[in-house]
């Protein structure tokens, strides 16, 4: 491939089978966002949004990107803000790992961390701290991935039709992890359009909020605690997470994800995140259920490189 800018790379990234833990009846397939400019799926949307606040004139030049962030749509948009001229100021939780906040650093991005101790109700929240200082900054624009309908827009017109057509439609489930909601919403509703019968699951970590109220239409305040993934569940419910999407969601610990993603390191050859770990723990627990053949897409939504500092050597 031979392309005029960087931003011309992403997406149409790759789909692998994974040959030595399909078993049985399952057979199992990676879509491998990892191999997009910034390391992570979440180039298409900061791409889409970007583009959608353009045409739309409410991003115009001049205009500083502010956006809450777990680091890899602080990647994604602190680099396409710098090729795009748009200076960025983004919030993270101190659990993000120093990989990812080198990252959104190295692409010259202003880069604000809240304390660890902070909660989902206090004004020093990552999500918070960042409508705080768009509202404080006259000339800023917030993308609110978490909110943003354009977020599932883009998975909807390019993630869910590049894996539908991958897999030339034969997929009877995707597993994917959500945060803000946009991957699994926007793919699996693309998908459950050409064909109802597709199972959309999502592992959820023990201490987030999307399990309980899938399960049960509520939100129990204390059943929502710190866990270490990064990227997966939430705090408090996003307008970007289609529940009637979602066909079952099982709970993971942080282990189970960890232990997942070193797995597919030795199993696969495939260095992904914790998230992609959490997502193939899930679809091998499903395999050792499954009473028919099934193909099973999985969402490896980044690379094991950006946690390196977390793995035990
Ligand atoms: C590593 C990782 N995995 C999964 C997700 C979940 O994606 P979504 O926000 O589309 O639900 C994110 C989102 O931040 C992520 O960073």
């Amino acid at each position: 491939m031979k392309t005029s800018s960087i931003l011309n790379t992403i997406g149409n990234t790759p789909l692998v089978a994974l040959k030595n833990s399909s078993t049985g009846n399952a057979n199992l397939f990676a879509k491998l966002e990892m191999f997009n400019p910034t390391y992570s799926i979440k180039d298409r949307i900061v791409s889409y949004l970007i583009d959608e606040a353009e045409k739309q004139g409410l991003l115009i030049p001049g205009m500083t990107l502010i956006e809450a962030t777990s680091g890899n749509t602080g990647a994604a948009l602190a680099m396409i803000g710098a090729q795009k001229k748009y200076p960025v100021i983004l919030t993270t939780p101190a659990k993000t790992s120093p990989e990812k906040i080198i990252l959104m650093k190295a692409y010259g991005a202003d880069v604000r961390i809240s304390p660890a101790s902070t909660t989902k109700n206090d004004s020093n929240h990552y999500v918070t701290a960042a409508k705080t200082l768009h509202q404080s900054l006259p000339h800023s624009f917030l993308l609110d991935q978490y909110n943003n309908p354009a977020n599932i827009a883009a998975h909807y017109r390019f993630t869910g039709p590049e894996i539908w057509e991958q897999m030339h439609g034969k997929i009877d489930y995707l597993i994917a992890c959500g945060s803000s909601g946009g991957t699994i919403t926007g793919v699996g509703r693309f998908l459950k359009e050409r064909n109802p019968h597709i199972k959309i699951i999502m592992p959820d970590p023990i201490g987030s909020v999307y399990y309980d109220y899938f399960k049960t239409g509520k939100i129990h305040d204390n059943h929502i605690k710190p866990y270490k993934l990064e990227g997966a569940g939430k705090d408090s419910i996003c307008q970007c997470m289609d529940f009637s999407i979602i066909d079952d969601i099982i709970q993971i610990t942080d282990e189970n994800a960890y232990h997942a993603m070193t797995q597919l390191v030795t199993q696969e050859g495939i260095f992904a995140g914790g998230s992609s770990g959490a997502a193939f723990y899930a679809a091998c627990t499903l395999a050792n259920i499954l009473k028919k053949p099934a193909n099973i897409v999985i969402i490896f939504p980044d690379s094991g490189l950006k946690y390196l500092s977390s793995l035990k050597q």
